[in-house]
């Protein structure tokens, strides 16, 4: 039986895997490998793990992850000062592309300051572990007095925003960046 627990230093790897194994960059060229874990894993894991969680299998291992940062200010901030030199060493191109990728969760940042990614291991989907981890992501959250959260996906990844329609979620805005959603916590 799967569970949910806090994200654990000792996860980084498998969490780094689900990540690019989702991204379908597990076969791709190591410059796109690093560009997906800099946007999409390492801020948070690294800079922010206490709002980070694993869903785990019976050994432990995990399996699927919700990473979050709290506020939209302090990530931007911390973002562009230790890892957007990193972007920008892979290639313009990715310089610009991170720079655009940060509006995307800008945008709504008063009313939704913050945001998360989310990813379950494709023998673990379906099992409800998406709803765990954002159930407990939001428990988490209530915690600190925050009292709602926001999230970009691809537009066309329909499973997805039915999964967030699911949870509550409601649509935001459709952008180049891609479709967002928030939820603002009633209960
Ligand atoms: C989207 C995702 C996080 C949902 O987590 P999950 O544990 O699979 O979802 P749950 O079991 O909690 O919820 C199931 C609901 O999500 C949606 N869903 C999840 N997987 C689906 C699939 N393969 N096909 C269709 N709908 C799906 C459905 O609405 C489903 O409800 P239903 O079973 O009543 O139809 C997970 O499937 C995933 O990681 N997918 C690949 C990566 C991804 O898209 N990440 C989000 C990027 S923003």
């Amino acid at each position: 039986m799967a569970s949910v627990r806090p994200y654990k230093e000792s996860d980084k790897e498998r969490v780094q895997h689900i990540c690019l194994a989702n991204a379908e960059c597990l076969d791709k060229p190591e410059s796109l490998q690093k560009y997906i874990l800099i946007m999409y894993c390492n801020y948070y894991i690294e800079q922010e793990p206490g709002n980070c969680f694993v869903a785990v299998n019976d050994e432990d291992e995990a399996v699927g992850y919700i990473i979050c940062s709290e506020n939209y200010d302090t990530y931007e901030e911390r973002f562009k000062d230790l890892y957007l030199n990193q972007c920008a060493a892979i290639s313009p191109t990715k310089y610009v592309e991170a720079k655009l990728d940060l509006l995307s969760h800008s945008m709504f940042k008063k009313q939704y300051p913050t945001h998360f990614h989310i990813d379950i291991d494709d023998n673990y989907q379906r099992m409800g572990l998406g709803s765990l981890l954002i159930s407990t992501l939001k428990a988490h959250l209530r915690k600190k007095n925050i009292n709602s959260m926001m999230m970009v996906c691809g537009e066309d990844n329909q499973k997805a925003i039915d999964f967030y329609k699911k949870n509550g979620f409601k649509d935001l805005i459709t952008t180049k960046m891609g479709h967002a959603m928030g939820l603002e916590f009633e209960d």
